[in-house]
């Protein structure tokens, strides 16, 4: 009987191991943040050495395991055995588990120093490149290629590798879109630099990767992949969100490309915009539901007063072409359109923008924004002037 559960205990150790690995790792889309499931070359590449170095610890488990346990039932001492005999030292033995580990070491060392070098490698001429700022706790975009700054939700087109030049306005923080790439610190006076190529377009979420204070789990963004004409529309409307025209300035019929006319006002949600009214000038637009006795219009107004009266224009720029640099507030140029807000904290939804306008500290505590005393009045209409940066 012994000897029959001698036999299946080798069998049953590795089905247990290999159920704990597929428990672990069976389904990986439920989990958005996993490196199991890369979606790009560099997060293939480190997901490649992973599963390479995992079979090999999972043979060497299972054979040193299943040695040890057989070796405990096959020669266990019974009651009147006499003494074994005794052993000091086998030079053959010695240098067999002494030279199959070095050639362990040297399979898992080959790919290992490859990846190293691969992912290390000065991306072409032809990447993307990108300026990361971490910041405490968020993270600024900037697309120098078209003059393009943004916040806590990147775009990559699908299919062009991305350069990430990276630094940081304060602490260290580390750059981490699990699906795409690995982790790279990001810091102050420092530049680090990583690269990869999105290969499967959709949002992902991504997170810094480094304790970075106490809103360092509250420091998360996203990340868009688009089919790189989806990329290229995403470009040209931001490049409509720059410097608005100087008060007075005539009203032009249609604003030159690279003219920047102000952000739309969002048609009210009872919605009887005609059709078109998104792609009508944005003057023409805000004239329209700009209206005195809008509800909208007038929302729309008095928010871009608050935004200036209240200290918002000093933190934040809403500018996505020539942005300013060094602001110590996100770029919010297009926030009415992001997924979330306040670094991934919040859904974007109107109540909670109100919510967050209303009480940063409430809800993200030690945040650079102050609670500025704003109304729930006041946070309606800076809700609606905010939600037109789209
Ligand atoms: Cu930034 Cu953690």
């Amino acid at each position: 009987m012994l000897r029959t559960a001698a036999r299946r205990l080798p069998r049953l150790v590795t089905a247990l191991c290999l159920l704990a690995l597929v428990l672990v790792g069976c389904s990986p889309e439920h989990y958005p943040q996993t490196t199991l499931l890369p979606r790009g070359d560099f997060a293939r590449i480190a997901d490649d050495l992973l599963d390479t170095t995992v079979k090999w610890a999972l043979l060497v488990f299972v054979l040193v395991e299943g040695v040890l346990i057989y070796a405990i039932f096959r020669f266990r001492g019974k009651p009147g055995d006499p003494e074994p005999h005794q052993t000091h030292g086998n030079t053959t033995v010695e240098i067999v588990w002494t030279v199959i580990p070095a050639l362990i070491l040297a399979a898992i060392a080959v790919p290992t120093v490859r990846a190293i070098f691969q992912t290390s490698a000065t991306p072409g001429k032809d990447a993307l490149t990108i300026e990361v700022v971490g910041h405490q706790w968020w993270w600024e975009f900037r697309y120098p290629e078209y003059n393009l700054t943004t916040a806590n939700e990147i775009h990559v087109p699908v299919g062009r590798t991305v350069s990430l030049r990276m630094g940081s306005a304060d602490v260290i923080h580390s750059f981490w879109v699990p699906q795409f790439a690995g982790k790279r610190d990001v810091f102050a006076n420092r530049e680090t630099r990583m690269w990869f190529k999105a290969e499967v377009e959709g949002e992902y979420p991504a997170q810094c990767g480094e304790f970075c204070g106490i809103q360092h789990a509250r420091m998360a963004y996203r990340i868009k992949a688009q089919k790189s004409d989806e990329f290229r529309a995403w470009v040209a409307h931001m490049q409509t969100l720059g410097p608005k025209p100087p008060p007075g300035a005539p009203p032009g019929p249609k604003p030159q490309p690279g003219a920047h006319p102000g952000p739309k006002p969002k048609p009210a949600a009872s919605g009887n915009a005609a059709p078109g009214v998104r792609t009508a000038t944005a003057g023409a637009t805000l004239q329209q539901h700009g209206q005195p006795g809008g509800p909208q219009g007038q929302h729309y107004a008095s928010g871009e007063q608050l935004f200036m009266t209240k200290g918002c224009v000093g933190c934040h720029s809403l500018q996505a072409v020539n942005a300013p640099k060094g602001m110590v507030g996100p770029n919010l140029a297009n926030v009415g359109a992001r997924s979330y807000i306040a670094a991934g904290t919040l859904k974007n939804t109107d109540e909670n923008l109100a919510r967050w306008i209303r009480n940063p500290q409430g809800i993200k505590k030690g945040v650079l924004m102050p609670n500025l005393g704003v109304t729930e009045a006041e946070a309606q209409a800076l809700v609606a002037y905010l939600r037109a940066h789209q």
